[in-house]
């Protein structure tokens, strides 16, 4: 039977008959600065659905598993059960967002490098930025599973801005996260999708992601489905 077993922000995670497997609703609901925002969007749940779908299958085209299984309705797929590292990894190519807020550098530049930053998922205390020695401390990693999060996020930013780059989309920054399964293996998880990355268009620098409800700039849905039709359009199930 489908119980619901936790209720997110965006998300709903329900059980399946078999143990090792959830089922995740990606709903309509849009939030930012930690809640404080708030609004439901007709179809972002379907949009999210798909694209997160899409850019995991592409990801493991290219050797990089996830928890991903299938999807199997307009705003549902099937999931490997794994239990999540309490641990944002963000990948920066480009000066956007709390980078350049904090640090004072101009949106837009590009970085030398991609940058690598940890946030301890943490509602409560708004998710706050860590170092290795303050993951350390509270035990949410071990230093080899940091530098597995950190070689794995690096490689996965590659794939992406290649991917992307082929649609003429510029990925500026985004958040993984991942997950332990049953063997204790480290596997990407949650969700990829324009609530997740910064996609700028290339030609006219639009913003294609959640800034766009975050700043108010326009319809989000008009953005997630520019995004989707580039990544090859809906698919049925
Ligand atoms: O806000 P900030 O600039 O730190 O966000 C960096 C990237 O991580 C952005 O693409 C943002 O959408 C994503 N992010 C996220 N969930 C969070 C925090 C950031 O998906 N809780």
């Amino acid at each position: 039977m489908k119980e619901m077993l936790y209720e997110g922000k965006a998300k709903r995670i329900y059980s399946t008959e078999d143990p090792q497997i959830v089922l995740i609703e990606y709903k309509d609901s849009a939030t930012a600065f930690n809640g404080q925002k708030k609004a439901d969007i007709t179809g972002k749940g379907r949009l999210n659905n798909e694209i997160t779908s899409s850019l995991f299958l592409k990801l493991k085209e290219q050797g990089i598993d996830s928890h991903f299984i299938k999807r199997v309705s307009e705003t549902e797929q099937l999931v490997k059960k794994v239990s999540i590292i309490p641990l944002e990894v963000v990948v920066r190519n480009i000066a956007a967002g709390s980078f350049s807020k904090r640090l004072g550098v101009e949106e837009g530049r590009p970085l030398s490098g991609p940058i690598v930053e940890f946030y301890l998922k943490n509602d409560d205390l708004g998710d706050p930025l860590v170092t290795k020695s303050h993951i350390l401390e509270l035990k949410a990693a071990t230093t080899e599973e940091i530098s597995i999060l950190r070689d794995k996020a690096l490689q996965i930013n590659e794939v992406l801005i290649n991917f992307f780059d082929n649609l003429g989309v510029n990925l500026i920054d985004f958040k993984l996260e991942f997950g332990k399964d049953q063997d204790g293996q480290i596997l990407l998880a949650d969700e990829i999708s324009p609530d997740t990355c910064r996609l700028w268009d290339q030609k006219t620098n639009e913003k294609l992601d959640k800034d766009v409800f975050r700043r108010d700039l326009g319809s989000l849905t008009e953005a997630y489905e520019t995004i989707l039709k580039r990544l090859g359009g809906h698919q049925h199930v």
